[in-house]
């Protein structure tokens, strides 16, 4: 099958494996795994950030975050279509007792106006306004991108009101790889960061928080209560390590093919796309009779593997092991549908 569900689905290629095969290791909930703390400090470095912390997941990273800047009755402001709103389980009222403050903002981010819009006075029976969530590029929002200048003014926004910004970097490299806007820049505009190596980068494992000294020195205990500390890890940071060196410059190409995708799907009558949306390496289309889940069982039926996103809306994602011959199957695939 043509994998196109996520790119969480590549598998570790020779090359990584060699990489993973000959890491030096050590302890790393004694701090002694060599590779961890090299590929900590490099990460850091990248985003103009002081420290990090690598962790198995990005959830857990997003999680790590809410905890150290949070505390108990705050609340988060956050796009309704946000990961942390929608996909960790209800993990930051049950890890940090804190509330989620979905917006309806557009593709997944917020902007300044409408952030600020819901920051709230500082009364006894207010919850503290605590942190602004934002997701760059965002999962729901189908893969779009914030600008410089919306996360300047964002940032300023949470300065004025001595509140955080966290930024939910799981896809940040392809962001990166998109606007070519360079990583220390979001250092300088967000408190805290998780990215991730599991995505588009094709890591078989393993996520980072990005923060201060003092908030990582935090998170390093919670993340040991919270089950997160491992051992000889230091396979799994030379995979992320290698992802990052071997995989980042291969993004671009993934998103030229989503366009190449959104382009063939926006000819054909059954579907509709807005072709401005396709901005990295998702491809949010509506299929305009039926449902999503009749065309998905058609397109598997051969061999090709997308994702529900709504009763009417299919996503694809784009990741390095579809490569050009894989989409050109597709586009077949796309292109006979319903003939
Ligand atoms: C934007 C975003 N944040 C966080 C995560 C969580 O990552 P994980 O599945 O490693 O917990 C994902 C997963 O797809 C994501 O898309």
């Amino acid at each position: 099958m043509i994998d196109l569900r996520s790119d969480t689905v590549t598998r570790p290629t020779p090359g990584m494996l060699k990489a993973m095969a000959e890491a030096e290791v050590g302890d790393d909930v004694f701090s002694e795994d060599p590779t961890v703390n090299a590929f900590e400090k490099k990460m850091a470095a990248m985003f103009g950030m002081e420290a990090g912390l690598f962790v198995p997941s990005g959830t857990m990273s997003n999680q790590l975050c809410v905890a150290v800047l949070t505390r108990p009755g705050d609340e988060v402001i956050i796009d309704e279509l946000g990961h942390i709103f929608n996909y960790e389980s209800g993990a930051a009222a049950h890890l940090s007792s804190v509330q989620l403050r979905p917006l309806k903002g557009n593709r997944g981010k917020l902007s300044r106006e409408l952030a600020a819009s819901a920051i709230r006075p500082a009364n006894d029976w207010d919850p503290h306004t605590r942190v602004i969530a934002v997701e760059n590029t965002t999962n729901k929002g189908g893969g779009a991108c914030y600008s410089k200048e919306e996360l300047i003014e964002l940032s300023n926004l949470a300065d004025e009101h001595g509140i955080f910004l966290h930024l939910d970097g799981a896809r940040i490299w392809n962001a990166i790889a998109e606007t070519g806007m360079e990583p220390e820049f979001f250092g300088s505009v967000a408190d805290t960061m998780s990215i991730c190596f599991s995505k588009g980068l094709g890591a078989p494992v393993g996520s980072m928080m990005l923060a201060s000294g003092e908030n990582i020195k935090k998170a390093r205990r919670l993340r040991k209560m919270w089950g997160g500390g491992m051992r000889q890890v230091g396979l799994l940071a030379a995979a992320a390590d290698y992802a990052v060196e071997k995989h980042l410059p291969l993004l671009k190409e993934d998103h030229r093919r989503a366009r190449e995708l959104a382009e063939a799907l926006s000819e054909h009558p059954a579907f509709t796309i807005d072709l401005s949306t396709v901005e990295t390496n998702i491809v949010l289309f509506d299929v305009n009779s039926g449902t999503a889940e009749e065309v998905l069982k058609s397109f598997a039926a051969s061999g090709v593997g997308m994702i529900p996103f709504g009763p009417k809306t299919i996503r694809a994602t784009f990741h390095f092991q579809a490569v050009d011959v894989d989409l050109e199957k597709v586009i077949e695939v796309v292109r006979g549908y319903g003939k």
